[in-house]
């Protein structure tokens, strides 16, 4: 095991009705005046916004609302987040949303603490992020993992890219799990969630270091937690059970539990990223438009590695640890096919693209030549284009 600090200090309070307990969380963390973001509508459609404004009221705390978050979420909005929270004076920034929802309010968050300085500028890395006001979050999607993650993802539409920060103070002070806030996601994002949290587990599990045998165990357990409950509940989103298994799945996924003690590759977030920057598609169906392409590139590697991910996740066994590789990048395939997730462009709806836009994409992923990508297997342009190569198609 590589050496290793853990800290994650995000209250979970998870259950039935659990969102009944927002107010009085956010007193405990000190805030007053609340700015509640949420996304496009499906907070204010379901209630839950008014039931939490209500809430606050009740309490006595000041609140404003800002909706209107867009999934992939966007830097200008997130800037006018900041203005927003100033001019109010909030102390608080409570999101009732996923992934783009909570990304935003943590950008609102530290440019709000910060308010010299322009927020892109600490997902450049000109600006280190020093403090930020506390975030809560109300999760209504299994997906991102955000909620008790260290990380934020902004897109800059002017520049067009997709950009992520890590940083400490990304983490939420508390967070709330009720599965039946996510009862009312369409089967699609359901599905675009259980490709999310099994890509934030994968892209820890295929490393160079394999001498972690618990983290190497919780992977698994957690990838076949996934598969098995979110094969259920792409049918059946009202099914509590899976619903339940998915959103504390996903929770996990993501806070650095199921990578401990080992570096983080990461390479198909980023082939992900550089196709939601330029097409704006979900980040779950990015991901598993290129995952197969990308094992079938790296596999080589370790082969030893893709041959115990196919019998520890898959129960599969092959012939030779070749054979039994393949079987297991296959197998993932078909589960994604099966739960309607894209396994190549045409899947996915950008259709086949031209080889400048691959190589642009390529470009993208390396920050312009600045950088390689990944760690299983490190990645320059020329290689990246040719996963994008074999997922065109
Ligand atoms: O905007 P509304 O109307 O709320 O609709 C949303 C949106 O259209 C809808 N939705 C959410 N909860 C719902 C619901 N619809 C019905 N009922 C509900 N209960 O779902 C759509 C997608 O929402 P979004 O927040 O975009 O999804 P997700 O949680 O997958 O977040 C994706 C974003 O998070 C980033 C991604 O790159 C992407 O920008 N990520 C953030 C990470 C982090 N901060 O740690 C890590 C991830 O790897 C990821 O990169
Ligand atoms: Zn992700």
């Amino acid at each position: 095991m590589n050496s290793f600090t853990y800290h994650i200090p995000t209250e979970i309070v998870f259950g039935k009705d659990s969102e009944s307990q927002c107010a009085s969380l956010i007193c405990k963390y000190g805030g007053s005046r609340v700015l509640l973001v949420y996304g496009g509508g499906s907070a204010a459609r379901s209630g839950l916004l008014d039931r939490l404004t209500g809430q606050m009221e009740a309490a006595g705390l000041a609140c404003e609302t800002l909706g209107g978050v867009h999934p992939n979420p966007y830097l200008d909005f997130a800037r006018e987040g900041v203005k927003k929270a100033l001019d109010f004076g909030a102390d608080f920034i409570l999101a009732a949303g996923g992934g783009s929802v909570i990304d935003t309010c943590k950008a609102i968050a530290v440019g709000a603490a910060s308010p010299d300085t322009d927020i892109w500028k600490f997902w450049t890395r000109e600006e280190t992020v020093t403090k930020t006001l506390p975030v809560g979050v109300v999760l209504t999607i299994s997906a991102s993992g955000s909620e008790m993650s260290d990380s934020g993802v902004l897109t800059n539409l002017e520049k067009g890219e997709k950009k992520g920060l890590n940083t400490p103070f990304f983490r939420p002070v508390f967070s709330v799990l009720n599965p039946e806030l996510t009862y009312t996601l369409p089967s699609y994002q359901v599905a675009c969630g259980v490709v999310d949290i099994m890509m934030h587990t994968m892209d820890r599990y295929f490393n160079p270091d394999t001498a972690n045998q618990l983290t190497d165990e919780i992977a698994e357990a957690l990838l076949r937690t996934v598969i098995h409950n979110g094969a259920i509940a792409v049918k059946n989103s009202h099914d509590y059970n899976a619903m339940s298994e998915l959103m504390w799945c996903g929770s996990l996924s993501h806070n650095g539990l199921t990578g401990l003690g080992g570096q983080k590759d990461f390479s198909t977030h980023q082939l992900g990223h550089e196709l939601s920057a330029r097409f704006d598609v979900a980040h779950g169906a990015s991901l598993s438009a290129v995952w197969g392409s990308w094992a079938r590139f790296v596999y080589k590697t370790d082969v030893n590695r893709f041959a115990r991910f196919a019998a520890n996740v898959w129960g599969l066994r092959g012939s030779s640890e070749e054979s039994a590789a393949i079987a297991g990048i296959h197998a993932t395939e078909e589960y994604f096919s099966s739960i309607g997730m894209p396994t190549n462009f045409s899947t996915l709806g950008i259709g086949i693209q031209e080889d400048e836009v691959l190589r642009a994409l390529a470009l993208g992923c390396t920050y312009q030549k600045t950088r390689k990508v990944g760690v299983f297997k490190v990645l320059d342009e020329p290689e990246l284009y040719e996963i994008y190569k074999a997922a065109n198609n």
